[in-house]
Parts: structure tokens; sequence; C-alpha cells
């Protein structure tokens, strides 16, 4: 994890994602080329029980990108959501995940009144790197196993911290933060964590560290 975390900030520069489309091509390639081994991550995937899903910042890329891991629980989605005009690069680490693509409201991107239009649904190979722009349109993720939760490796480039999120009903859009944090259980050492790790009930105090339960998309 480290090397890529060194490789994308060599490929990235001062500047981070923008129009060049050479740079965006090595940094999906660099994503493409980790190979996910859970002791890699496994600091990383800290999942708190009872809240939608956790957003565990990796690295903040000097402020050029943000590099998360997100764990879904069992049957969990995100919102329809839109990426704020940056560049979302998305690999699966463990478990399954699919996507749902949709057009932007047909009123607009503030549109409402119109259910959206799904253009099509991806199951997510492991290893593979998923790229999304607001250009492609909206779209959602969701672990479709019951019994088994799903970790994932996100690249955000340039960094946000709100988004908008859609109905998908009505096509109508709020804005939602959607803000990476340092995750960690208190009281337990980060170096002993499994992958997948689910802090409990019984540990201590998670104030603080609750806010992945207001944060609602990626
Ligand atoms: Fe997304």
């Amino acid at each position: 994890m480290q090397d890529l975390i060194a490789a994308l900030n060599a490929a990235m520069g001062d500047t981070g994602l923008g129009e060049d489309r050479a740079t965006v091509r090595r940094v999906q390639q660099l994503m493409r080329s980790y190979v996910s081994q859970s002791q890699d991550w496994a600091q990383y995937a800290v999942y708190h029980e009872g809240t939608r899903y956790t957003r565990n910042l990796v690295d903040d890329g000097n402020g050029k990108y943000n590099l998360l891991i997100l764990v879904w629980a069992e049957g969990q989605a995100s919102p329809i959501h839109d990426h704020a005009g940056s560049h979302c690069m998305m690999k699966l680490l463990a478990g399954q995940l699919d996507e749902q693509l949709y057009a932007w409201p047909s009123s607009g991107p503030d549109g409402q009144g119109e259910s959206l239009r799904l253009r099509r649904t991806a199951a997510l190979k492991a290893n593979s790197v998923a790229y999304m722009h607001d250009k492609l349109g909206l779209h959602r993720i969701a672990n479709p196993s019951l019994s088994s939760k799903a970790v994932s490796l996100h690249l955000y480039s340039p960094p946000y911290s709100f988004c908008k999120t859609f109905d998908e009903q009505t096509g109508a859009a709020v804005a939602s933060r959607c803000a990476a944090e340092r995750l960690t259980c208190p009281g337990t050492s980060i170096n002993s964590l499994p992958a997948t790790y689910t802090c409990s009930a019984t540990e201590p105090s998670l104030a603080g560290q609750a806010q992945a339960s207001a944060i609602t998309s990626m």
C-alpha cells in the first residue's frame, strides 16, 4: 500500500488529476496494478456497528487526492450520488460490489419530478478498477451479499467533502457530506486488527469516531 501511495504521489505531481487524460490513465493503471492483500489494508478496514458504511482515510495526497478504504456491511448500499466534478477510481479489495449507473435527471443537475433512468448495472471484479466522473452520470454502489462484508479502495482527485445525493423516484438532489475520516477502534491495537474489523459495542466510547454515521455517500 505504501508503494502504491508513493507511486500515486509521483504520478500526480503538484496538481492532482485534471483534464490531462494521460495522467488519469497512468493513475488508473497504478490502481489496477496493485494486487489486494488483506495485510496491506486491514488496519484501515474498520467498521463501526450500526453505521451505514465506513469511509476510512488512508492518505490525503498532500491535498491532491483522497485515498480511502470503504467497508460495506452485508446488503448495504450508497445513495445515488455525483462526484463533485472529481475523478473517482474504485477498486474492489474483498467481497462483492455492484454498480448501478444512472443518467443525470433530464431536467438538469438539480432536477426533480422525473425518476432517474438506470443505464446499466455491473458487478465489479476483484482487483479491477472502475472509473467514474460526473461526465458519465451518477451511480450507486451496493454490497449484494447478505453474508459477507465488502472492502473497496477509492481514489478521488481533486478531493472533496460535499457532493449531491439523488432521489431515484423524483430526481431531487440534496447536498451531502462525503468526507473521509481516520477511523479507529479506541482501545484496540491497530496492528492486531484482522481484515474488516468491526468495533464492538463493549469497546470504550466511540464518541468522536461516530462521524461515519453522518456520512451518506461516496
Ligand atoms: Fe461514487
